[in-house]
């Protein structure tokens, strides 16, 4: 059991950083947040009649909060307290329909500067667990800016043209949710 210690004959879990844990807290609003973002595009597209690309950002959605639900459950699962904060209203302003895509890349990029900053705020205080933890969201940022950035590449090749806009339509209503791959 080396993740416990012992005090004076009982048990303690070993806590973690308390500054890595309370910046992993702060990571589940960001993630629900996100969450809300891509509602908000999917709302969008939902009103241009585009259901293929409103449904990506559901599924997107349904991403976000496991990413959430997973940090609670680290956190959880490590003694440590989760306190929820208020989600703010998405401020995209979305006029055209290259609008989300570029604001979904651009606030992807934010989330992988805020997990590697909890990365290296972990690596500091030498919090290997949490370190382990964060690997599969270092990965999983690196998945998501490469989605976002194709889809900015399709839609500038095929996106001005109603018969090109119509097939991608299609193309990304066949996305389906998938649970993570990460388990705790
Ligand atoms: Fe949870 Fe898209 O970052």
């Amino acid at each position: 059991m080396d993740h416990y210690f012992c005090i004076i004959g009982k048990e303690y879990r070993v806590m973690l950083n308390e500054k890595t844990a309370k910046l992993l807290n702060t990571q589940i609003n960001k993630e629900l947040y996100s969450a809300y973002l891509y509602l908000h595009f999917a709302n969008y597209y939902v009103e241009q009649g585009l259901n293929g690309f409103a449904n990506w950002y559901q599924v997107q959605a349904q991403e976000e909060r496991d990413h959430a639900l997973l940090m609670v459950q680290y956190l959880q699962n490590n003694d440590a307290k989760v306190t929820f904060e208020a989600v703010a209203q998405p401020d995209a302003v979305l006029k055209e329909n290259m609008d989300p895509l570029k604001a979904g890349l651009a606030h992807e990029q934010y989330v992988t500067s805020l997990i590697h900053t909890i990365y290296e705020a972990a690596y500091a205080a030498k919090d290997f667990r949490t370190m382990q933890f964060l690997d599969w969201f270092v990965k999983e940022q690196g998945e998501e800016e490469k989605n976002a950035t194709d889809l900015i590449k399709k839609m500038e090749l095929f996106g001005n043209d109603e018969k090109g806009l119509y097939l991608l339509d299609q193309e990304l209503a066949a996305r389906v949710y998938a649970a993570p791959s990460l388990t705790l």
